[in-house]
């Protein structure tokens, strides 16, 4: 949450920190600002404003801002509200430091009581405390290197910052702690950035920093250490993604794009997970540690979690495999008892939600193995983890996760598999032969928009509230289904078990509630029809997603036959489409609903 980016180099900085900023808007958009030093002026010139990007652009053009090095930020709000006094950069009393920061201070209170009593705030912020200790230090004689490490060296909880000092507009200093940030070359200027999404623009090469790093950025080159001043060294990496992966392209919106974009996905996942003799792919060492585990334990949240759901039914009924799925917030401060050789398993699109990682730090002190499944490689769960597998999903963009999610079940449902041929189980599920069936069903969803489309003007336009209903596999899959819907349309959306419901829920059914249920599994499809009925005899509007095979004729949406244990790849798709739908016609911002951010970096 919160995006930074930072310019040393040869060029006007504004448009450049402004396109870095939009490509990190994801991660919050609660208010954005930018600050230029130029070295032919005094101070450094600071726009910040409530709200988005392009109100920012506004205001920035308007101003006559010149310099060739510069900050920037786009803020997810934690420590005081939306407003531009609390939006970044923020400065030191003398204007002589000004400092952008993701992450949260939680020690801040306790810092300010002990440092700053004195020195009256102007932002309700956790940051400003920074960027007044460091030149509280300064003041007191104090190098601005030493005074940052000092600094630093206080600070409790999780932190990448870049910091301007106008008596030296020749460097951009950082530091990093829990919150992810990179250091990007270039022959003609050195950049700093939350995602190297941001700055592609100006290179592909970046240099990936630790926690408890700091780095003075120049135009010539960085130098990288240690809180205690110890030179790093660390060889730069060239991020795979071009620009033109993050561009919406024609469609309207990136949820559509990303809606669109599954079923290549799932067929570049079987490319990635399957060798020149058509076997899985998988390392020894993840294959001996999935095979060796009593027990494993997923770990994740919101629609990761609801991805960790589905797997462990495919890898329990396929490989017989214990699993517990807890959600990382919960686990963090409940954790259940352990099994004798636990395997964690950690979920996560972004691979930097600070709940999962909370769980991977004790897991690690503990001396337990883990594994992460992410889209993003070199993210903090996949560099902390013991092993990583990939999602090779590209960026995902929009805010609601639409093909991580899908993604996430592939990769599992291939754990799956090979799981059984390890264990010499007999399953008649295939999980390479299936999933490109499933990739099929999905794009011929996604070719049924404009059914999708009226399924959302008829059922969800002049709603407040929706449940959604389904049993095994589709109960999961209607969590997800309420999750898509209630954050992007803020219908007021449940997913409910289908049995539950007439254990207290049903008490809400009114005249015309609608009630979408998934029909997807044979076993229990008479079950949840006789469910349906029930909310039918009390008022429900009800609208089915079923399956070839087990439909009826009067079912508003049918999928192509899947394996059963595949169909949530497929039947999520309707439920996104409709949500997408049902958002984009009550005027809702699609790819960035309110109150959200893509990457949940704070606790
Ligand atoms: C919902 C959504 C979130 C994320 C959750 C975990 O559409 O995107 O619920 O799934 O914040 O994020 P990751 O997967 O990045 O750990």
């Amino acid at each position: 949450m919160c995006g930074i980016v930072g310019y040393i180099g040869t060029k006007n900085v504004k448009d450049i920190l402004l396109k870095g900023l939009e490509k990190l808007e994801y991660r919050g958009y609660d208010s954005a600002g930018l600050a230029i030093a130029d070295e032919n002026q005094g101070d450094t010139q600071i726009v910040k404003e409530k709200g988005r990007i392009a109100t920012l652009r506004a205001e920035a053009d308007a101003a006559d801002l010149d310099g060739t090095t510069g900050i920037g930020h786009t803020r997810w709000a934690t420590h005081g509200a939306p407003s531009a006094r609390n939006a970044h950069p923020h400065q030191s009393t003398s204007k002589r430091f000004t400092l952008v920061h993701n992450g949260v201070i939680e020690n801040y209170e306790e810092l300010k009581a002990e440092y700053l009593a004195d020195v009256e705030l102007v932002s309700e912020t956790d940051t400003e405390v920074i960027i007044q200790m460091i030149e509280r230090f300064v003041t007191e004689g104090h190098e601005v290197e030493a005074a940052l490490r000092k600094t630093l060296s206080l600070l409790k909880g999780s932190y990448a910052l870049a910091l301007l000092d106008t008596n030296a507009k020749d460097r951009i200093y950082v530091g990093k702690n829990k919150s992810p940030l990179l250091v990007g070359l270039h022959d003609e200027a050195n950049v700093v950035a939350s995602d190297s999404m941001a700055m592609l623009h100006i290179t592909k090469t970046f240099v990936e920093l630790m926690d408890k790093e700091i780095v003075t950025v120049t135009r010539d080159g960085v130098r990288i250490q240690d809180l205690e001043g110890t030179e790093v060294t660390r060889e730069p990496f060239t991020a795979e993604l071009d620009e033109s992966d993050t561009e919406k392209g024609t469609y309207t919106h990136y949820m559509l794009k990303e809606i669109d974009e599954q079923p290549f996905v799932i067929r570049n996942i079987l490319q990635k997970y399957q060798d020149d003799h058509n076997e899985i792919k998988l390392s020894d060492d993840i294959r001996s540690a999935l095979n060796s585990a009593d027990r494993l334990y997923i770990i994740a949240a919101g629609t990761s979690y609801h991805a960790g759901l589905v797997g462990k039914e495919i890898m329990e009924k396929a490989a017989g495999k214990p699993v517990e799925v807890h959600i990382a917030s919960e686990f963090l401060y409940n954790q259940p008892l352990l099994s004798q050789n636990p395997l964690f398993i950690f979920i996560s699109q972004s691979g930097e939600t600070a709940d999962s990682r909370g769980v991977l730090v004790n897991v690690k002190e503990a001396g337990h193995p883990a594994l992460t499944i992410t889209n993003v490689p070199g993210s903090t769960l996949s560099r902390e983890a013991d092993f990583t597998l990939h999602t090779y999903a590209g960026p995902e963009i929009a805010v609601a996760s639409t093909k991580a999610y899908t993604a996430q079940m592939a990769v599992l449902s291939i754990l799956a598999m090979d799981g059984a041929h390890a264990r010499g189980i007999d399953t008649d599920f295939d999980a390479i032969h299936e999933l490109s069936i499933a990739a099929n069903a999905m794009e011929v969803l996604c070719d049924q928009k404009d059914n999708m489309e009226q399924i959302a003007r008829d059922y969800l336009l002049e709603s407040r509230n929706a449940f959604f209903i389904g049993r095994s596999f589709d109960y999961h899959v209607v969590q997800e289904g309420a999750l898509k819907l209630k954050e992007i349309s803020y219908i007021q959306a449940e997913g409910f078990a289908g049995g539950e419901l007439k254990h207290g829920t049903i008490a809400l059914i009114e005249e015309g509630t609608p009630v979408i249920a998934l029909a997807t599994q044979e076993n229990v499809n008479l079950n949840i029809r006789g469910n349906l009925q029930e909310v039918v005899a009390r008022g429900a509007n009800p609208c089915v997603v079923s399956m070839e095979g087990s439909h009826r004729d009067t079912d508003q949406v049918v999928l192509p036959p899947v394996h059963s244990y595949l169909a949530p790849l497929v039947s999520v798709v309707p439920l996104q489409l409709i949500s997408y739908y049902a958002a984009l016609h009550r005027g809702c911002d699609v790819d960035k609903p309110r109150n959200l951010a893509k990457s949940v970096t704070v606790e």
